[in-house]
């Protein structure tokens, strides 16, 4: 028998709106086709921006939106993508796919997509290929409002005002893509790019340094050693792939004995977040710098018949708890993590939304970002969890994993996954510190492990009412599905 108890009365902190942030790269189609259709598209279309995946996005109330990449922000030359359409570069995605980029979608139409969203702009520099100059540059261009050679073209280029930024990285994995550098050469790099990205006027700028792959816990020793007072935030990149890096394993087609894996490597971020953050302790005690946790998700094998470089796949129940899990688990840590990206919003490995000509569907995480946003902003609720646990391997893992806030008008909300395939998870609810009088909730579930939404069916996997409990004065008795997200909302 599983038990939790929420703590009504003990507040830890307020949960950050970021942590439900995202993150879309020149990649595949995830910017072009999925985003960006162009005005003249017979897609329809505002500005540019297709208005059936804007739609669907807005309601997630996307926080921030963290752009040009990945890998491609560090071979990404923002002048190219500036000023009239016909004048701008065309150049080789070299990354992804060695498709032709025709820079068509850059900084104006990434910034009036973040109007369009409410959400704000996170953007990455170049530091493995480009200078400091340019990374200085773009910041003028974006934020300067007086008289200057990037304000004057920001102007000749039809936006007057300067643009809010506040979250600005200072380069992508760095340790890779980014110019597979030592941390300490790293190091002093960042030192050196962020000095000259300005706050210019009243626009202070959030500086992310680039954080460590995984387990390289090194490089985050390095990085807090000898950059810390320079910077706002750390990246960690970690991603779930059941099968490792090399074999990622199919999105769809899977055995029990690979859901499991794919549970116990989702879990395995908290350690991460554990580790990461006690070396960050070591040299930042009042927990002044964020984790940013700018890439996560859960990354297959390309689907079959895709263009390998393009990173499409598919999304099923399993995914939505891979998402469930995760979040619970950056709220849980919301002392140290400010932000989190999932990778890629549309098209891209967990996407929010698939696209297929004028069609869209969303995808059973889309619907988990959604159950989830009540806890955007909320005071966390300490939380006594007593849960089964699943072996694989040698590792263990907790079935039951969950979260808990009080909104503003005082309602309580809880998330709950549990991740069996089999059993349901029965689990006895008490709500301390805190009265209730009504239980309302809902249910993300499916009967087959790798349930989907197709383009034919995009339906089959949505949110559902959630009826199976009893209450008995602050007292619920919950019946989970298997393979189910649950968010309750308790008054
Ligand atoms: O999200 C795909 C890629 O994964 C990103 O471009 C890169 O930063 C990471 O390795």
């Amino acid at each position: 028998m599983n038990k939790i108890i929420i703590n009504g009365d003990i507040h830890e902190g307020v949960i950050h709106k970021n942590i439900y942030g995202h993150f879309a790269e020149h990649l595949g189609r995830g910017i072009y086709e999925g985003i960006w259709v162009g005005e003249d598209s017979p897609i329809p279309n505002t500005q540019g921006i297709r208005n059936d995946v804007l739609q669907a996005l807005k309601q997630l109330n996307i926080p921030v939106l963290r752009w040009p990449g990945g890998c491609f922000a560090d071979e990404y030359h923002w002048k190219d993508g500036v000023g009239p359409y016909e004048d701008r570069k065309r150049m080789v995605n070299t990354h992804w796919g060695g498709v032709v980029e025709n820079n068509h979608f850059g900084t104006h139409e990434f910034m009036m997509l973040c109007d369009m969203l409410g959400a704000e702009p996170y953007i990455c520099g170049n530091v493995g290929s480009g200078t400091v100059q340019e990374m200085s540059e773009w910041v003028e261009y974006m934020t300067f409002d007086g008289e200057s050679p990037m304000t004057n073209w920001r102007k000749e280029n039809g936006k007057m005002a300067p643009w809010k930024l506040t979250y600005f990285g200072v380069g992508n994995e760095n340790w890779g893509c980014g110019g597979n550098m030592r941390p300490e050469y790293y190091a002093d790099l960042y030192r050196q790019y962020q000095t000259y990205c300005r706050n210019y006027n009243d626009n202070t700028l959030y500086k992310i340094a680039g954080g460590a792959n995984v387990d390289d816990f090194h490089w985050t020793e390095v990085l807090m050693r000898d950059a810390a007072p320079f910077m706002d935030g750390l990246s960690l990149h970690y991603y779930v792939h059941p099968g490792g890096f090399e074999k990622k394993g199919s999105a769809v087609n899977f055995t029990k004995e690979e859901w499991k894996v794919t549970m116990q490597k989702a879990w395995f971020i908290e350690k991460l977040i554990r580790k990461h953050g006690t070396i960050m302790d070591k040299y930042d005690p009042n927990k002044r710098i964020g984790m940013i946790i700018d890439e996560w998700g859960a990354w297959y094998d390309a689907e079959p018949g895709t263009n390998p470089g393009f990173l499409y796949q598919q999304n099923t129940i399993r995914d939505a708890l891979v998402a469930g899990v995760s979040l619970n688990i950056f709220n849980q840590h919301n002392d140290r993590v400010r932000m989190a990206n999932i990778a890629q919003t549309v098209n891209v490995i967990q996407a929010m939304v698939l696209t297929e000509g004028d069609k869209m569907l969303r995808t059973p995480t889309y619907h988990v970002f959604d159950m989830f946003q009540v806890h955007q902003d909320a005071k966390k609720l300490s939380l006594d969890i007593v849960s089964e646990e699943v072996e694989v391997g040698d590792e263990r893992y907790s079935k039951l994993s969950a979260s808990a806030s009080e909104a503003k008008d005082g309602t309580i909300h809880i998330s709950l996954c549990n991740l069996d395939t089999d059993e349901s998870a029965n689990t006895t609810l008490h709500i301390r510190g805190s009265d209730m009088t009504t239980a309302t909730g809902r249910v993300l579930t499916a009967k087959e492990m790798n349930a989907r939404n197709t383009f034919e069916s995009p339906e089959t996997v949505k949110p559902t009412a959630f009826t199976s409990y009893k209450r008995k004065g602050n007292f619920l008795q919950l019946e989970l599905p298997p393979m189910s997200v649950v968010v309750l909302a308790l008054n």
